[in-house]
């Protein structure tokens, strides 16, 4: 082939290729850093005489941190660090004009939040509707309209979003800018095209590959997000899928699961919760844990905590009839609690949907391939150096 055939191949090759990988940005488990910095007891004091006042019960351990993507909407390109949201389909921001706490910065660690300004953009349309969406227990509310959105290396026109200018109490502990919702088209608001189903025609494959690694919660970057393509570089060939529940949510059944001598058989429903932390398990499930590892109560902290220098068993997860396993070096984590001690990273469930909510160990262990063309969910081993 002459030179030039190939320089031609070459490029059509980079100006055809629709895929892009970008860092997993994470917001910090919030609870792990208070614990980490020392101020998780006093969070929780003040947090018990703050329920105690209002009567209102903050759902704050079970989604506290998230995975972020950068984004930027508008003409002038504002920037916004939004979480990825298996739950939920729209994409939404903070507004200049939001009125609540939690729009203006996180206090305890001074971060300020990114806001956006619609007179700031000349091609934003507003028809002045209006949205509400219920999040951890209160309501995000104001208007939808319509900006150019810029994410990796994709931009497009017209990209239905939602400023808010009211966001629920507990989002002031939170350092992001909104949500972007990679849920199906089925869980948006009426009348809105979501951010996934614009983008997704544009790429190789209708797919977003998830790639975690093991790190000690203060890193920045935790992973990558590949939108379009199977990440066969830091993912086994190997894939395996499994159905989705009912085809419009990230929710599949778990068959059975084993640690030690303890198991339980059992068909489960079994959410993707790529941004959780912990693990949620059945409480009783839990319970079987605790024994097989002979873990301990810690009461300042809440948490069940196995002494950092013992290797525990391996957990086994059966999904479609195909046993997963967990290592203890992805369940068993540090958060620097300074006697030795680890924290076990579950907590218990007493809801059927989601009995199980599949988090960090699970997505550390297996790349999750979220597969939005075929409305289904792929494991595959995932590469790690250790
Ligand atoms: C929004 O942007 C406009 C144009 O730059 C500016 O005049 C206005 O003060 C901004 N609004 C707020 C609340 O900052
Ligand atoms: C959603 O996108 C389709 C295809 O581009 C378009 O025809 C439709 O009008 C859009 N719907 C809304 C509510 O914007
Ligand atoms: C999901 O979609 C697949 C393929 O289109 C179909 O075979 C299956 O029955 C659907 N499942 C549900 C619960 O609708």
């Amino acid at each position: 082939m002459s030179t030039r055939l190939i320089l031609f191949f070459a490029l059509l090759s980079v100006t055809l290729a629709a895929h892009f990988k970008m860092p997993l940005k994470k917001s910090a488990n919030l609870r792990e850093k208070m614990i980490r910095e020392g101020r998780y007891k006093q969070f929780l004091e003040s947090r018990k005489a703050q329920e105690l006042e209002t009567g209102d019960q903050p759902l704050f351990d079970v989604y506290d941190e998230y995975y972020l993507a950068v984004i930027y909407l508008g003409s002038s390109e504002q920037q916004f660090d939004v979480a990825l949201d298996t739950t939920s389909s729209n994409l939404w921001v903070l507004d200049v004009n939001c009125v609540s706490k939690g729009c203006k910065g996180v206090p305890m660690t001074g971060t300020l939040k990114n806001t956006y300004n619609s007179s700031k953009s000349v091609t934003y349309y507003s028809d002045g509707t209006s949205f509400s969406v219920p999040y951890k227990g209160g309501f995000v509310s104001g208007i939808m309209g319509t900006d150019q959105l810029l994410l990796g290396d994709f931009h497009w026109y017209e990209q239905d979003f939602g400023s808010a200018t009211v966001v629920p109490e507990i989002y002031t502990q939170e350092p992001v800018d909104g949500i972007l919702g990679l849920g199906f088209p089925a869980f948006a608001i009426p009348g809105t095209n979501t951010t996934m189903q614009r983008l997704m025609p544009m790429l190789d494959a209708p797919l977003i590959t998830i790639w975690m690694e093991l790190t000690d919660g203060t890193a920045k970057e935790f992973g990558y997000a590949t939108y379009g393509m199977f990440d066969t570089k830091e993912c086994s060939e190997n894939i395996l899928y499994v159905p989705l529940k009912d085809n419009n949510t990230w929710k599949f059944y778990v068959d059975a699961f084993q640690i030690g001598s303890y198991s339980r058989v059992k068909n489960e429903i079994a959410l993707s919760a790529t941004g959780s932390g912990w693990t949620g398990v059945p409480n009783v499930v839990l319970s079987g844990i605790v024994k097989q590892t002979k873990a301990v109560y810690d009461f300042t902290n809440g948490i069940y905590t196995v002494p950092c220098s013992t290797n525990q068993p391996d957990i086994l997860l059966a999904i479609n009839g195909v046993p997963y396993t967990i290592r203890s070096r992805n369940y068993v984590i540090d958060i620097n609690l300074k006697n030795g001690q680890c924290a076990l990273a579950f907590f218990g469930t007493t809801s059927q949907d989601p009995a199980w909510i599949l988090g960090d160990a699970f997505v550390r262990s297996y790349c999750h391939v979220l597969d939005y063309g075929n409305a289904r969910i792929g494991f595959a081993q995932a590469r790690h150096d250790y």
